[in-house]
């Protein structure tokens, strides 16, 4: 064989070769590189060629000797990690490997973000039932019976006994807002009050990419002596700062809701355009982020709270909301269909709870 073949016969040799113990795996060194292998002999017949030969041959016994080696370090690996997995295996206080820990919902992320800033400046955290009376999903807050709020089309009902009369003073129903809470908090509680409530609520809507049958909100209460429209606004614009950057501004338009005189929508300067104009902002510059206003008298005196001693804010918003102007989701859908290759995406991300 010329030497040329005994490097294409070696070659193959070297590159299937296989040992699954410490000890084959030393065979094979010892068969192709210790000092009388058959690799190590190669060089030596190398040696004796004329140059022309050398020239030609050189590289490609080069080649052969890399090979065997990467070969070699291949099967002591393999070896060296099976040896190692039936150590752990048979180890029952190793500590579990942190492969495929999961990662906290961007819904929660957020929501603790926003309960977080909240509590950095005095709120309190409270919650309500999920399923509630008309009393404190409807009436206390000012719905007028005819409001269409009440009505099947928008509201989940719970049926209770015989039937299902909506609006009625004892339907239960899956409460449409966390303003509910407000109603609890200020009928078990004296003021000075500042309580967020965050929670799951429910609409009767269609599915779409823009609305889905349950979301989250964040309320915010704040009743005590003399407090202002001026406050709100500042207590707003600190959380539209902590939350999305202090380049951000806020605005405020006249808007009506039945529990707030005045009330108000809240808009910011979009985050993704920065004002400039996208398809987010409708290319207005700004985005709604939260309705507000001052609690209505009516509503303090039907939580026993004088409004002639007392005044409040209130506010309320969306969870999804300020997670899609945070990571830009577009699709609300996305949130519920828990696909892991989106929940992926905030694995990095964990705010303090
Ligand atoms: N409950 C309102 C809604 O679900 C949001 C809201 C608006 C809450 C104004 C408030 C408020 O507390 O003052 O659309």
């Amino acid at each position: 064989m010329s030497l040329q073949e005994r490097i294409l016969a070696l070659e193959t040799e070297v590159k299937t070769a296989a040992a699954d113990t410490a000890e084959a795996v030393e065979r094979f060194r010892v068969a192709y590189l210790g000092r009388n292998g058959a690799v190590t002999a190669l060089f030596d017949d190398f040696k004796q060629l004329a140059a022309e030969e050398k020239k030609a041959l050189g590289q490609r016994l080069n080649q052969l000797k890399q090979a065997a080696q990467a070969r070699l370090d291949e099967l002591k690996l393999a070896v060296d990690q099976q040896r190692d997995e039936r150590a752990g295996l048979d180890d029952p206080t190793r500590p579990a490997a942190l492969d495929g820990a999961g990662s906290l919902h961007p819904i929660t992320l957020v929501r603790r973000r926003i309960v977080d800033i909240f509590a950095h400046i005095g709120f309190t955290v409270s919650e309500g039932p999920e399923v509630e009376d008309d009393h404190h999903n409807f009436g206390a807050l000012n719905f007028p019976p005819e409001h269409p709020a009440r009505d099947m089309q928008d509201t989940f009902f719970v049926a209770q006994g015989k039937g299902v009369t909506p609006g009625a003073a004892d339907a239960l129903a899956l409460r449409t807002h966390t303003s509910s809470v407000q109603v609890r908090v200020m009928e078990g509680q004296r003021p000075p009050i500042r309580t967020v409530s965050p929670g799951r609520v429910y609409r009767n809507e269609a599915i779409s990419a823009r609305a889905h049958c349950m979301f989250h909100q964040v309320e915010g209460l704040y009743v005590d002596k003399g407090v202002s429209f001026a406050e709100l606004k500042g207590t707003l614009d600190h959380f539209a700062k902590a939350m999305f950057g202090p380049e951000v501004v806020i605005r405020m338009r006249p808007s009506y809701f039945p529990f707030t005189e005045p009330s108000a929508e809240v808009d910011m300067s979009c985050t993704i355009c920065a004002g400039a104009g996208c398809t987010v902002c409708k290319h207005s510059g700004w985005v709604e982020i939260m309705g507000c206003g001052m609690v209505d008298p009516a509503v303090l005196s039907n939580c026993g709270i004088d409004p002639l001693v007392y005044s409040g804010f209130a506010f309320g918003m969306g969870v999804e909301r300020i997670a899609q102007l945070r990571y830009r989701v577009p699709d609300l859908r996305l949130y519920w269909e828990n696909d892991v290759r989106f929940l992926e995406q905030f694995s990095a991300e964990a705010f303090r709870g």
